[in-house]
């Protein structure tokens, strides 16, 4: 089982290593064979607690960490160092794979490097710490792609200032914590040059220095070198440069560096309280953040989850590899799935750092293109919100588009609502605030983020719960990543679901941001009564949720709907509020329903004043009986305009 288990993730390491990924890209590993040791002696197995502790010891925001293990002859000495930029999420990542790679690459050498974008990664049978190293050294040319670079001026002009600049502010960068450069530089008005600098954070600013020279001096010298791009690599430090952003901005370690560097002419002994001061301030702020980090673990095991994720999501780093998926989701296996929505099949999967994820693979019809898909998930893992789940990032791979979510621990709202046991979980105030929450949600989709998100399918089944029960919303922004021309307000294929749909995007496939309150308004009603609309297309029974409501509305006792487990408590004013909001939003004309904006006020204000609702849609015409052939064009993936508005009930 353990060896399966360590056989898939070696396969797994060395498909990631030979596929084009943006998590823990494999650089080189390099053994150094003079001395070597023999299988199951005392180093070995010093060898193999020593890797284990270090995989384990990839604590937040500790990017460099060194240790031994075992004593004398066969004492191992061992380190590992994140690049100064990469999220927490992705150094534990990079660290595990390098532990896992290195023995393999490496079976019986006593003293090895191993290289990736994001970490190095070494041990060794003597003291290696605090030593400056350049060797063995591994180099990476990217070759010129366009000739017209060389041939801006500014290019090698560009690369001189930044490498110059690079060595000095390593070494002193972040008041010498931390041993990080990036620096930037116009190279001509289409060409910005990224250059990157770090040490392990060991060294003394003079050898860090002296590593970075020479690794700089590795780097091509005036003209002509050539490259566009270009890694170095010492056991010690490391170098490279592009003609991207390839590093992550940190506005604060910029201007940290700059700062400092700009200070050469500042006293010593003013340098030296300032250090103390930074010491103290370090030290104050670890301790702050030990116990909240004790207490948050304690109280909620999911908060530093969601800081994980945070921290995942703020790069290029959104693109998954498939085999890092397919690991996590034990090859999409039976016992993974979770669920099924309209898009495809859900998964639930955990990440080599051991984040857990909800996969969706969608289904392999749709015909977007890759690099729309990639644009569109990309704004849509923008949108951040207490009341949304989390769009991780997305994996592409031949005909696989899949989408990667935060995981949310608790089922889906419906599951609560119309489960007989569980209704008695979901008391008055909490359905009051998943009520709320809910609204802030579409609110921030309608109004808030800078793009207008139209969820079209608002339902129970698409609002989560975590353990906290705070309501998820899940599946907004669909429509935008896989059809890309339904941005428009009009589609040809519905994607709602019967119940929830307004009659114009029903009827005619017309949808704007009224369509998703009505579909709110039915939900609420939902929640209130704990029954399900069961209007289908084809049958809206007269009786129905909306109808229901309205009628206990005109009949003044509203408090009739209330699910019967909550008779006993609840607060009659809320819920009054809530079924006037929900008839507010089933109303048949879109003006009449109020915006998402309003309804969040009315929900937050004791004192305001609604209006009174009309007949909701549907009942005013529920005698309106539509044909089985029309029920047949709308539940395909086309819908005929002339045809549907023929048939409109106005
Ligand atoms: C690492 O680099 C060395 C020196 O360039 C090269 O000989 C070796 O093949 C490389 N190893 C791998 C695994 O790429
Ligand atoms: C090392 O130990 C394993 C099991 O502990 C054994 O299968 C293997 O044969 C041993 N190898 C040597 C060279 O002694
Ligand atoms: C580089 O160019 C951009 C736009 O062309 C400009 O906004 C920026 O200030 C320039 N940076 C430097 C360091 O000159």
């Amino acid at each position: 089982m353990v060896t399966k288990l360590t056989l898939q993730l070696l396969l797994t390491t060395l498909i990631l290593t030979t596929t084009k990924t943006s998590a823990s890209v494999f650089n080189n590993v390099t053994c150094t064979n003079t001395k070597t040791f023999s299988p199951n002696t005392t180093f070995h197995s010093n060898l193999k607690t020593l890797l284990s502790s270090l995989s384990s010891n990839v604590i937040n925001d500790v990017r460099f960490f060194h240790t031994t293990s075992g004593k004398d002859s066969d004492k191992v000495y061992g380190l590992y160092m994140c690049r100064g930029d990469v999220p927490f999420a992705l150094c534990r990542e990079c660290v595990g794979f390098a532990t896992l790679k290195i023995p393999s690459s490496c079976p019986s050498s006593k003293e090895a490097v191993i290289w990736y974008n994001e970490c190095l990664l070494r041990y060794s049978y003597r003291f290696i710490f605090s030593k400056m190293e350049t060797w063995p050294r591994y180099k990476i040319e990217i070759p010129m792609g366009d000739p017209g670079l060389l041939q801006s001026r500014g290019f090698y002009a560009g690369l001189r200032s930044v490498l110059n600049e690079l060595p000095k502010e390593a070494a002193v960068s972040l008041s010498g914590f931390n041993k990080y450069a990036v620096k930037q530089e116009n190279a001509s008005v289409s060409v910005t040059l990224y250059g990157l600098a770090q040490c392990t954070p060991d060294l003394s600013a003079g050898d860090c220095r002296r590593c970075v020279d020479d690794a700089v001096e590795e780097l091509p010298k005036a003209c002509c070198g050539g490259s566009i791009g270009e890694t170095v690599l010492f056991p010690s430090c490391f170098v490279r440069y592009e003609t991207y952003p390839f590093y992550q901005h940190s506005g604060a370690s910029a201007s940290i560096t700059t700062s400092v560097n700009g200070g050469r002419n500042i006293p010593t002994h003013v340098i030296a309280i300032i250090v103390v001061l930074v010491v103290i301030l370090v030290a104050i702020s670890c301790i702050g953040c030990c116990l909240l980090w004790i207490k948050s673990k304690k109280t909620r095991k999911a908060s530093d989850r969601e800081n994980l994720v945070l921290e995942f999501n703020n790069s290029e780093s959104l693109e998954f590899d498939f085999a890092t998926i397919e690991m996590a989701t034990s090859m999409f296996s039976e016992d993974s799935k979770i669920g099924k929505g309209g898009y495809g099949q859900v998964y639930k999967g955990i990440l080599p750092c051991g984040q857990e994820i909800a996969v969706k693979r969608l289904s392999k019809t749709s015909g977007q293109g890759a690099e729309e898909f990639k644009n569109e998930v990309m704004l849509i893992a923008k949108l951040q919100h207490r009341n949304l789940v989390r769009l991780i990032g997305f994996c592409l791979e031949e005909q696989e588009k899949i989408l990667i979510y935060e995981y949310v621990p608790n089922k889906s709202l419906d599951h609560f609502l119309f489960d007989s046991k569980k209704q008695k979980q979901l008391t008055w105030p909490e359905r009051y605030s998943i009520i709320k929450g809910i609204a802030r949600g579409i609110l921030y989709l309608h109004e808030d983020s800078r793009l207008k998100i139209i969820h079209r399918d608002i339902k129970p089944s698409n609002v989560l719960l975590d353990n906290n029960m705070i309501p998820k919303i899940s599946d907004f922004g669909m429509a935008r990543m896989v059809d890309i021309e339904q941005i428009q307000g009009y589609t040809n294929r519905v994607v709602g679901t019967y119940g929830y749909m307004s009659p114009e995007y029903a009827m005619h496939g017309q949808f704007s941001v009224k369509s998703d309150v009505f579909s709110f308004g039915v939900m609420v009603l939902e929640i209130i009564s704990g029954k399900k609309n069961s209007c289908t297309f084809e049958s809206c029974r007269i009786d129905d949720l909306l109808s229901y409501a309205w009628n206990q509305w005109k009949g003044e006792s509203p408090f009739e709907m209330l699910d019967p487990i909550m008779q006993e408590s609840y607060a009659p004013n809320e819920v009054e509020k809530c079924v006037q909001i929900g008839l507010l939003c089933v109303q048949e004309n879109p003006d009449d329903r109020p915006t998402m904006g309003t309804i969040v006020s009315y929900l937050n204000n004791v004192s305001i004043d609604m209006p009174f609702p009309m007949e909701p849609a549907f009942f005013m015409h529920g005698r309106t009986r539509r044909n089985s052939a029309e029920h047949q064009s709308y539940s395909g993936h086309s819908t005929n305009h002339s045809f549907s508005s023929s048939v409109r009930p106005r």
